[in-house]
């Protein structure tokens, strides 16, 4: 028996010692002092032996299994500390570390610029309407004085859908939109993005305009101008000044081109003005007696100012970028730089 506790003991060791893990190392234990384990089969066969002997052999085998259980805990405590050790090892932390730097955003300068001017505009008591990107003739240029045959329609080259639908050429559209749904007075704003079939250095297919109306009994010229000085003022300069040039659009009659004077020379001339001291800004004009009366306006008793300008051709002048490419590229160096 005491060959047999030694050769146990010692094929307990030996499987104790291959184990690799405490998983390995439990299934060990259990082959020795599991339920089937074979210090368990040795107790088991205690009524095979002899009276008299029994007292003795259940002593040994006893001590055979104290001296098994105290082996595995103590192999089983030297494992959980390496495997603690070889955990702690992995997921170590370093906590001086510098750590990931998060790019923190700006908003896009077309974005900053749109914002501002609905700040002005809504200062003085412009709504905000938008009307649909995908438009239909009738909305885009036939109700704006602009019929199938007239050359206007040429000014802008136009990307068909299917049918009469047509990616909007200007947000002038909303002025119908919005004339239909309500009667004057009219104070609106309509931002958006428009398309055209133009692409160059300040000319993009798709950009951002900037419509603004004003319908009312008694609205006149003076009255846009007075409102493009206030603009010019808050968006440019204190000192900016405006003049109108008479121009042509379907839309309005008298149709006119608005400059600002040059904010980078004060109005002297320089290269951004091209040396004349004004800089043009947006088209304008008194709402077309026709386009009231498609919307069933009388233009006896009203009367109104339109503005249209691009968001782009603002942001350009505004933080000096001359090439419109850099306001859709998403450069970030280039975008990050826009902070209002
Ligand atoms: N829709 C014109 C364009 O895209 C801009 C414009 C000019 C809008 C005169 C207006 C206006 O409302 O009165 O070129």
């Amino acid at each position: 028996m005491q060959t047999e506790q030694d050769a146990i003991i010692e094929e307990a060791q030996a499987a104790a010692d291959e184990a690799q893990d405490s998983r390995a190392l439990y299934e060990a234990k259990m082959k020795f002092l599991g339920r089937t384990g074979k210090v368990t089969a040795l107790l088991k066969g205690m009524r095979d032996v002899a009276a008299e002997l029994r007292p003795a052999f259940g002593k040994r085998v006893n001590e055979l299994r104290e001296k098994l259980e105290a082996m595995f805990a103590a192999r089983e405590e030297r494992m959980k500390q390496r495997e603690l050790a070889a955990k702690f090892a992995h997921e170590q932390v370093d906590v001086t570390m510098p750590g990931r730097r998060h790019a923190k955003g700006a908003l896009h300068p077309v974005t900053l610029v749109k914002n501002r001017l609905v700040d002005i505009f809504a200062g003085m008591g412009f709504e905000i309407f938008e009307g649909p990107e995908i438009e239909t003739e009738y909305y885009n240029f036939t109700a704006l004085n602009t019929p199938a045959d007239h050359p206007a329609r040429d000014m802008q080259d136009t990307f068909y859908v299917s049918g009469e639908y047509l990616l909007r050429t200007q947000t002038s559209a909303g002025q119908i939109r919005l004339m239909e749904k309500k009667k004057p007075p009219i104070k609106m704003l309509s931002p958006g993005r428009v398309f055209r079939a133009d692409d160059d250095a300040t000319h993009s297919p798709m950009f951002h305009q900037m419509e603004g109306l004003v319908v009312d009994k008694g609205i006149t010229l003076g009255d846009l101008q007075g409102m493009l000085d206030e603009f010019a003022r808050t968006m440019f300069s204190e000192t900016s000044k405006t003049r109108l040039r008479p121009s042509y659009f379907p839309f309005t009659e008298p149709s006119v081109e608005v400059d600002v004077s040059c904010a980078a020379c004060g109005g002297k001339g320089c290269s951004l003005c091209k040396g004349t001291g004004w800089i043009e800004v947006l088209g304008a004009g008194m709402v077309n007696r026709r386009v009231l009366e498609n919307c069933g306006v009388d233009p006896d008793v009203y009367s109104g100012f339109a503005f249209g300008m691009g968001i782009e051709r603002i942001a350009m002048l505004k933080y000096g970028i001359n090439n419109i490419k850099l306001l859709t590229e998403n450069d970030t160096r280039f975008l990050e730089q826009f902070k209002d």
